[in-house]
């Protein structure tokens, strides 16, 4: 779903399938996204924290036989190690809900795009914790994710900070950036249980299409488990 939209980004920028892109995956970690695009010979550079992560993807790319700039780097200080406006598609993918400062790593992330170029962020959904601890029967759990300001279900909640697709919004527009789509990622399949899909012939797949079009639903991606937007700054 998630590359689906981003292809079809790629795609829409106008380029021929020919275009090389620079690419730069912010805490791109084990390389599932950096990957696949440098597969399709776009230049890929990862910036993360994790050294293990970095060397997994060193050997993701190694098994498929491309080459990915793998450096490691904080969002904040993505201009250390970047120069300014220097790449064309910026993914920030499970990235935000960890950084120290967010509206810090937000303009990091408009700093190092180019005019004209694509911000792809996703991001943990608040309203989508509180649904599930629901339905897990931890309703305090919900209540707590529902009230706290970082969206977290309580102290032992392993996830630093999750969004609403209106704080989302409001932290890229202080950012620079202009919002172009927004996509739910897992309305419900989070909630389905797996014994349903395994069982009824055809469910798998009927789930994937209740998937894609209640992604571009506003209020069913409202619950969704992760929110997908791409942003411009031009
Ligand atoms: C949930 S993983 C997501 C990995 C990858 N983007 C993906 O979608 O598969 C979060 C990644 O963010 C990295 N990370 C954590 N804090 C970060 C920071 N301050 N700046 C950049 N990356 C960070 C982690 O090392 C990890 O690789």
């Amino acid at each position: 779903m998630v590359w689906d939209v981003l292809q079809d980004a790629i795609a829409a920028r106008g380029s021929s399938a020919l275009d090389v892109l620079d690419v730069l995956d912010v805490g791109g970690g084990t390389g599932g996204f950096a990957v696949p695009l440098a597969a399709l010979r776009h230049r890929v550079t990862v910036i993360d924290p994790s050294p293990d992560a970095l060397a997994s993807l060193q050997r993701r790319a190694d098994e498929v036989g491309v080459t990915v700039t793998a450096t490691q780097g904080d969002a904040a200080g993505l201009l250390d190690v970047v120069g300014p406006g220097s790449a064309d598609l910026v993914l920030c993918h499970g990235v935000l809900e960890h950084v120290e400062d967010v509206a810090l790593a937000v303009a990091a992330l408009a700093a190092v795009l180019r005019p004209g170029g694509t911000l792809s962020v996703l991001a943990a959904n608040r309203n989508a914790v509180v649904v599930a601890r629901a339905v897990a029967g931890h309703f305090a759990e919900a209540r707590h994710a529902l009230n706290d300001p970082d969206g977290r279900w309580g102290p032992a909640d392993p996830l630093p900070r999750r969004f609403t697709e209106t704080v989302l919004r409001d932290v890229l527009a202080a950012g620079g950036f202009r919002v172009q789509g927004v996509h739910g990622v897992r309305v419900v399949a989070d909630l389905v249980p797996g014994a349903l899909v395994d069982r009824e012939p055809g469910a798998a797949d009927a789930l994937v299409e209740l998937e894609r079009l209640a992604a571009e639903h506003p209020e069913l991606r409202a619950v969704a488990t992760q929110l997908h937007i791409l942003a411009t700054t031009g």
